[in-house]
């Protein structure tokens, strides 16, 4: 008899599921998209990603089942969803549709951290463990490090104090005419552009006191770089296609340099051996190439999450078998938890 887990993320706009064995083999994964649904916002409209995970969550979730020909009663070990950090009414849709099929099968709750799911992200390519590491998650909503000691035991190092890298990208996106989501939009114009072009700040990156960031200040300054300094009209704005590319080039260049300094400064603090760098922004390419001539400098192991796995998926879910293994399952009662807890 098969073993196997039922994982759910709904934590911004993506509806996803998948089914996996204990041995991290992923039998089944399916990821709605609701670009369509946002793009005409150049953003997340928090109420509509609810909406749409409301509509998605069931065929989704047959549509996993149904491909590995689950028996739920029967096979299922436990029901994973991911329950904090994210949106509020995007986790609600999700923890109510797993509490639902636990009650309707009679199996226990799995409680999820979307953040550390990131990180285990880089756990699922490799036969050894990747704990203890140092662990680096960059995405839409987040851009923070971690020490990771295992799997759930971790400390907040350092995060970004205003907007998260992935925000910046796809604001820097929609100024530069880009659709949503920016960032693989941006990294693709970029490829036509001079990264030394436009001279941009690396807000925070050379103070190396702190493992805080700021991505907000960098985002006005190619604001300003567009529409002259406290401008806020694009309407009259023509950019020629050159400086477009120039621009993208020089603000991910910007981006990816903050972002390397504090992973080079908290490698120093911490002594720790290993890099683990998972969530949307670590798919970008210039990042990846940047963070292995860090690690080449630094001799420490550098593990990114694959590609297709950086962005937010059900998969990474897997992180759930750990609870599992220890029988440390949540009660029905369990509430979302939309906030970063920095603390345990
Ligand atoms: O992890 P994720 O799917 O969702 C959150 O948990 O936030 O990350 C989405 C973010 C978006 O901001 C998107 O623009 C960014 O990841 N992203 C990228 C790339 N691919 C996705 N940013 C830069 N370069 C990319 N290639
Ligand atoms: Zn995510």
């Amino acid at each position: 008899m098969r073993r196997l887990l039922l994982t759910l993320e709904t934590t911004c706009d993506e509806t996803a599921a998948a089914i996996i064995t204990q041995d991290r083999q992923v039998l089944a994964s399916a990821v709605a998209s609701q670009q369509e649904v946002h793009d005409r916002f150049h953003g997340v409209v928090p109420e509509l990603a609810a909406r749409a995970h409301l509509e998605r969550i069931v065929p989704i979730v047959s549509q996993v089942l149904d491909e590995a020909q689950v028996k739920p009663r029967e096979e299922l070990a436990a029901i994973a969803v991911a329950t904090e950090p994210g949106l509020p009414g995007s986790l609600l849709v999700g923890l109510a549709a797993a509490k639902a099929l636990c009650v309707a099968w009679d199996k226990p709750l799995v409680n999820i951290n979307h953040v550390q799911a990131h990180i285990y992200a880089c756990q699922l390519t490799r036969e050894q463990t990747v704990f203890p590491c140092l662990g680096f998650v960059l995405s839409g909503g987040h851009s923070n490090l971690y020490r990771c000691q295992s799997a759930d035991d971790w400390q907040y190092l350092g995060g970004t104090i205003d907007d998260a890298i992935g925000e910046a990208f796809d604001k820097v996106a929609v100024m530069l005419g880009l659709p949503y989501p920016g960032g693989p939009a941006l990294s693709k114009l970029a490829e036509q552009g001079d990264p030394n072009a436009i001279e941009l700040p690396r807000p925070m990156a050379a103070d190396r006191t702190t493992l805080n960031m700021s991505f907000s200040g960098l985002k006005t300054a190619v604001r300003y770089q567009i529409v002259g300094t406290g401008k806020q009209d694009f309407s009259a704005v023509e950019l020629s296609p050159q400086r477009r590319a120039d621009l993208a080039a020089s603000f991910q260049k910007a981006a990816i340099d903050c972002v390397i300094a504090k992973a080079d400064v908290a490698l120093k603090q911490t002594k720790l051996q290993r890099l683990c760098v998972g969530g949307g922004v670590a798919a970008n390419q210039l990042l990846r190439t940047e963070l292995a001539k860090l690690a080449e400098r630094r001799k420490v192991e550098l593990i990114i999450a694959e590609p297709e796995l950086c962005t937010d998926n059900a998969v990474m879910g897997a992180i759930a078998w750990e609870k599992v293994s220890r029988n440390a399952f949540a009660s029905l009662e369990i509430d979302i938890q939309p906030g970063l807890q920095r603390q345990r």
